[in-house]
């Protein structure tokens, strides 16, 4: 039996023994028409997982089911042996919580220790350890760091992309930690959204490709039997709230819901992801975290989604001012991991948690079946991932985080992903023996900046953030002939007389909630830098650093060319590369570049698209 049928009649196994599946005679062809798209999915074959999940379900209490359901952050946790008394079945790491030592090795004794715990319980069913792995695995020092999804949006290679995600697994593996919070497969319709550089474009046709790429980049089998399951999240439309504002109200019919957010969903079902992420924010009004008809109907019926849905960071805390009400409404409504970053002493805890579910279930307000349903599901994917076999990471992956092969892959995508904006008067490329070259401004010189947010904190922060790694001027200084000087300006002064200027400029660091921003002109310090230079007389090469398009203002106008290096994470030389003629430019703008704040916010569905700076797939090349 060939691969293609054999993994077709895998397949459709797996959908026939959807129980809405059998009804329908088409689904099993549907399927088999469909593996042939697909990629490998998880690990392990789906009938044998399922039955391994049906004898290890059979066998549990209530205590042990709830503690399945149950995920507790890093700092919540008061005490460790709390993961074998309350049969936990997860962990994560929010964006802020780390062990004391983050290298690689740090991460691996932590990561390590906590599953110890799991496998001490009576069923040694082991834990899956969940981060935000979200352009590289960004919380580890000495790490490699990608190109946010905005940066991969302009690649426009879903090989590329899936290669990315691979090396994250690779990575993350190498930790002891078995989950990455990623793909992001929002659809940002506002760059006013402090998210807007997690979602790979505009086009929910873009973020369909290029999600389902990293899903299985993610999830492809890694060395020794380790496995990382990818997330997808947040289902469904975080990216289209009202002005952009993070864990907002999406305002908008059915027809459109369906058409902006969800086709990303269905290409990451169709390249078998394993885990979903339900978002903070409200469709209409109601908030996602409890949205039956469109968690278990639309997500799970519809489209057949099989692995399980974790709920974001305390995020059904906010469904009423009672913490029972919360869960009875989001498990009823098809939650089946919660998310729970607050321990013992504080409000809304994971002991809480456990004993009130315990009650929803006694008193009849959880049914039993759909414990047993949640459960299921994860447990499922354990055995699909391969965890029972292998709870603990390949010692040889964690020597190979950050490596120099890693970086290469991080490099190929820095370079893909710039986008020529402007170029004229021959700027571009510049010449490797130019005799001066100025460099001129503060981010020319600022990994922390480079990154952007979700690097080693939450937050991101401006500075040598990361062990390794290489800053723009670092790039450009290894670029040029040992004969040319190049100095470096961060404020713009002693420019006079060089032979020409490249201008680093961009946004300072921030992520959720802190991004989300109503003025996204160019600051006029940085402004000032570019205009700073033009007026000595200099050729200006401009590149800007930056999570979504800025409104440039004079900053066009002063530049000769103008390069949009989104916020390319540690390999800088990706950027130099371009610059001096390596590789020719090939990015093209995953979002619609406005020219003014009065258009936002601005796609090319817009009313006034016709008048963006830059339209949608803009970008030049020589
Ligand atoms: C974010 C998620 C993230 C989670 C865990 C939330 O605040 O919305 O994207 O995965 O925190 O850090
Ligand atoms: C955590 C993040 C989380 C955020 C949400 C932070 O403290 O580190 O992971 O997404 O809180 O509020």
């Amino acid at each position: 039996m060939n691969a293609i049928h054999k993994n077709a009649q895998v397949l459709s196994t797996l959908k026939t023994s959807n129980p809405s599946a059998r009804r329908s005679p088409i689904r099993p062809v549907l399927a088999a028409l469909l593996s042939m798209t697909t990629c490998l999915g998880l690990a392990h074959a789906a009938p044998k997982c399922d039955r391994e999940a049906d004898a290890l379900l059979s066998k549990m209490t209530l205590d042990e089911k709830i503690g399945q359901m149950t995920q507790v952050d890093m700092d919540a946790l008061k005490d460790k042996a709390d993961i074998t008394k309350y049969f936990i079945g997860s962990m994560l790491s929010g964006g802020n919580s780390e062990p004391a030592d983050i290298s690689p090795k740090g991460w691996l004794r932590a990561c390590k220790e906590y599953e110890s715990y799991a496998l001490q319980t009576r069923l040694k069913i082991p834990l899956i350890y969940g981060i935000d792995a979200v352009h590289g695995h960004n919380n580890v020092d000495g790490a490699v760091i990608f190109p946010h999804n905005i940066g991969l949006g302009a690649t426009r290679n879903p090989r590329l992309v899936r290669r990315a995600a691979h090396i994250t697994a690779l990575e993350v593996a190498g930790t002891g930690i078995q989950w990455a919070f990623a793909p992001c497969v929002a659809v940002a319709q506002n760059e006013r959204w402090g998210r807007t550089y997690e979602s790979f474009s505009e086009s929910p046709a873009l973020v369909s490709r290029l999600g389902a790429a990293a899903v299985r980049g993610f999830q492809q089998p890694l060395p020794e039997g380790n496995f990382v399951l990818a997330c997808a999240k947040h289902f469904l439309g975080d990216g289209g709230t009202k002005d952009g504002i993070d864990q907002g109200n999406t305002v908008c019919d059915e027809a459109t819901l369906r058409k902006l957010y969800l086709p990303p969903y269905a290409a990451a079902v169709r390249a078998g992801v394993g885990s979903i992420m339900v978002s903070y924010s409200s469709w209409n009004g109601q908030k996602m975290s409890a949205n039956k008809y469109l968690l278990t109907g639309v997500l799970k019926d519809e489209l057949g989604f099989r692995g399980f849905l974790v709920s974001d960071w305390a995020a059904i805390d906010q469904l009423s001012s009672d913490y029972k009400t919360d869960i009875e409404k989001s498990i009823n409504a098809g939650m089946d991991m919660v998310m729970i970053p607050n321990g013992p002493g504080q409000k809304n805890n994971y002991v809480e948690f456990i004993h009130l579910l315990k009650e929803l279930v006694r008193e009849g307000k959880v049914p039993q079946s759909r414990i047993d349903d949640a459960v299921h599901r994860i447990l499922r994917t354990k055995f699909r991932m391969g965890l029972f076999q292998h709870p603990y990471a390949d010692p040889q992956l964690n020597a190979e985080v950050g490596s120099a092969a890693h970086r290469k892959v991080a490099r190929e995508c820095v370079r893909q992903s710039l986008v020529l904006l402007k170029n004229e008067n021959h700027a571009l490329p510049l010449s490797k023996t130019i005799q001066r070259l100025v460099v001129i401004g503060r981010a020319a010189d600022d990994l922390g900046v480079q990154c952007g947010g979700w690097t080693i904190s939450w937050q991101g922060k401006s500075g040598k953030v990361t062990s390794g790694g290489t800053t723009i001027l670092a790039a450009v200084r290894k670029a040029v002939s040992p004969e040319t000087k190049v100095t470096f300006s961060p404020d713009g002064s002693n420019i006079e007389g060089a032979d020409g200027a490249l201008v680093v400029i961009g946004e300072q660091p921030y992520a959720e909630m802190k991004g989300d921003r109503n003025d996204l002109r160019v600051s006029a310090e940085d402004a000032a830098l570019v205009q700073k230079a033009k007026a000595a007389g200099l050729r200006v090469v401009t590149v800007l650093l930056s999570g979504r398009p800025l409104v440039l203002g004079p900053v066009l106008e002063s530049s000769d060319a103008l390069v949009a290096a989104w916020l390319p994470g540690t390999e800088g030389e990706g950027v130099a590369d371009v610059l001096f003629g390596d590789c020719r430019p090939r990015g093209k703008l995953p979002r619609t570049w406005p020219r003014n704040n009065d258009q936002l916010s601005l796609t090319c569905n817009s009313p006034n698209a016709s008048q963006a700076l830059f339209p949608y797939g803009y970008g030049l090349s020589w």
